[in-house]
């Protein structure tokens, strides 16, 4: 089974707590009971959210047992659960049910959307943050890029080409569960310095469960293919930098 590198996912750690700060704050709520991280990977944020709400029982839960072993080093008073979102189902309602960076890697948006709203108390919140950018090149060319290769079909399986919906669909199956919604999207322009940091961006999520299902070799070939198209979509800036556009959806629903 594929897992997560958290030492690559890291390197742009800075860059990506920008979104999960943006979604946290628009949580209008001062003392919730309960709190869960849903794929809390490394638990940098889960240990933010306990920071903001240090009366609260705060839960991270993830599937990657290598993820949850980086959150030794976030702050203690933290609740860990080793658990697929998939089936996961809280013990009693909660406050809040925070998720950045996590739900489209899971499928079936129109049940799980549903089922997590469920587990809402009335006047708690639903916030989520989800990648918006799969028809940006950053993306695109890994779908080139596998459609081009020998890996083809092996890869076919592991590809996410789409999945995360337009935002109307997500306020049409939220707003009858909810008495308030608010939705924005936000571009993001990451700044980013180092040689080919496109795509040891990429490396850290999306080309993840493609290269795990390569020969070393045949790794190789693939990033060294995908690296010239993004070199070209993502060309360095005179100072050095590559500046990498990022669309993210944004949603807090208030049940
Ligand atoms: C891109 S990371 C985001 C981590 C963290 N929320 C953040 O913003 O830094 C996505 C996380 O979702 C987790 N994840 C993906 N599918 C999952 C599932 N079915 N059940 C639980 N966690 C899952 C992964 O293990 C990973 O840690």
């Amino acid at each position: 089974m594929t897992d997560w590198n958290p030492a690559q996912y890291l390197r742009f750690g800075g860059e990506r707590l920008r979104p999960a700060l943006d979604l946290m704050t628009r949580i209008q709520l001062d003392s919730p009971e309960t709190v869960y991280d849903l794929g809390c990977g490394t638990g940098t944020i889960t240990g933010i959210l306990k920071e903001r709400w240090p009366e609260s029982k705060v839960t991270g839960v993830d599937s990657s047992a290598s993820m949850l072993e980086r959150t030794r080093d976030v702050e203690t008073g933290v609740y860990w659960q080793h658990a697929d979102l998939n089936d996961w189902r809280p013990d009693s309602p909660a406050d809040v049910v925070y998720t950045n960076a996590a739900l489209h890697w899971l499928d079936n948006h129109e049940q799980l959307f549903p089922r997590l709203m469920g587990v809402v108390k009335p006047g708690g919140v639903l916030a989520v943050q989800m990648p918006e950018n799969f028809s940006a090149p950053s993306h695109t060319s890994i779908a080139d890029t596998v459609r081009e290769g020998a890996w083809r079909e092996r890869l076919a399986p592991f590809q996410r080409e789409q999945p995360v919906s337009e935002p109307s669909f997500y306020y049409d199956m939220l707003s009858p569960l909810s008495s308030s919604i608010d939705m924005w999207e936000t571009t993001y322009m990451h700044i980013l310095e180092g040689e080919d940091p496109v795509v040891e961006w990429t490396k850290g999520t999306m080309l993840r469960p493609l290269l795990d299902n390569l020969s070393p070799e045949e790794g190789e070939e693939f990033v060294a293919s995908y690296t010239k198209k993004v070199a070209k979509a993502y060309p360095r800036r005179a100072n050095g930098k590559t500046v990498l556009p990022f669309k993210r959806l944004f949603i807090v629903a208030v049940k």
